[in-house]
């Protein structure tokens, strides 16, 4: 009930809606409108109220609601639906729990983790309210094997989602978003398949939208920044999270209806950090040195070696640094 209350409010942003025409409309008493209102304001609304108009929404809270959200979103499926969490271990964690029984497209978002994921068991900085940490369920028809080409989906949706909002970042292959050669947002796809049949995809992504340089651990602050360190400003999160949903669905339709990845490759590779540069290739403790050529048409990065020799290598395979830095 509240949620219509607050979309009556919406609806009519900026002018006085009466109670009495809102009890009308969804069969409720005015008493009892009278106290989602509160809960509402309870909630970070401000809601102005005059005896004789009625009621009116000036302002909504900083916070991943559905309700906030769908007025950005211009999605059949991806984020139509939309778990909301003040607090989690990790939005990846609470998806799996949950995946089964959702709708490919169910968002699990919370404004804080205590125990965010990152890629190769490491933990990942999620302070409250600053940033976007949020985890897409998917069931693709696809091979197990297809499933890597999901985070470049995920990186390239990010991509243009920044770019929308007037910020340039690229792409460190597969899936890690930089911009001024520090991380701004990192993808865990994870997955549940039985032989060649796929459950559930995780894809797990956090973005740094409005977290200080102080939210960083010493070890991370020469890597790691915020959209906010970088631009001055506080960036609108329910905007933001919104616009990578849109992309996310408009690259993610055609590579799971006919498997065709290309608008991805395309954005891969015009934003990729890597294409042209020496990096190095880590397998586990064996570390190789090579120039990355390209990306090919199913997502994998072309590397040639000092002795001329070329490898495809794919996402999950390796992880890539720079020859001194983080990149
Ligand atoms: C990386 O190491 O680059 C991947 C980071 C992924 C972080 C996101 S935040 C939302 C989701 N839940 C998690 O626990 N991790 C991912």
């Amino acid at each position: 009930m509240r949620r219509n209350i607050l979309l009556m409010l919406k609806k009519h942003r900026d002018e006085f809606i009466s109670g009495e025409r809102i009890s009308q409309e969804l069969g409720i008493s005015r008493t009892a409108v009278w106290k989602h209102i509160n809960i509402l304001r309870e909630e970070g609304y401000e809601i102005e109220s005059m005896p004789k108009n009625g009621y009116k929404l000036v302002s909504s809270p900083d916070i991943l609601i559905l309700e906030e959200i769908e007025e950005y979103l211009t999605t059949n499926f991806i984020g139509r639906n939309i778990y909301y969490f003040d607090s989690l271990d990790s939005t990846n964690t609470k998806a799996k729990e949950m995946a089964m029984d959702e709708e490919e497209g169910t968002v699990v978002v919370a404004e804080e983790q205590i125990k965010g994921k990152g890629r190769l068991g490491r933990n990942w900085v999620s302070p409250k309210g600053k940033g976007i940490w949020m985890s897409i369920i998917l069931k693709p028809n696809m091979l197990p094997s297809e499933v890597a080409k999901l985070t470049l989906i995920g990186a390239a949706a990010v991509n243009k989602a920044l770019e929308e909002m007037g910020i340039i970042s690229y792409i460190k292959w597969p899936n890690d978003i930089v911009i001024q050669g520090k991380k701004v947002c990192g993808i865990l796809t994870e997955m549940s398949c039985e032989l060649n049949i796929i459950n559930y995809v995780i894809m797990g992504i956090g973005i740094n939208v409005n977290l200080l340089k102080e939210d960083f651990s010493q070890e991370l602050v020469d890597k790691a920044t915020s959209l906010k360190e970088i631009t001055g400003r506080d960036l609108d999160r329910k905007r933001l999270l919104a616009s990578v949903l849109n992309h996310f669905e408009n690259l993610y339709l055609p590579f799971k209806q006919r498997g065709d990845i290309s608008a991805t490759i395309d954005i891969s590779r015009g934003k990729s950090l890597l294409i042209g540069k020496e990096i190095r290739i880590l397998r586990g403790n064996d570390e190789k040195i090579g120039r990355a050529l390209d990306i090919d048409e199913q997502g994998g990065l072309i590397i040639e070696y000092k002795d001329g020799t070329r490898e495809h290598i794919f996402s999950g395979e390796v992880s890539i640094r720079g020859l001194r830095e983080y990149i």
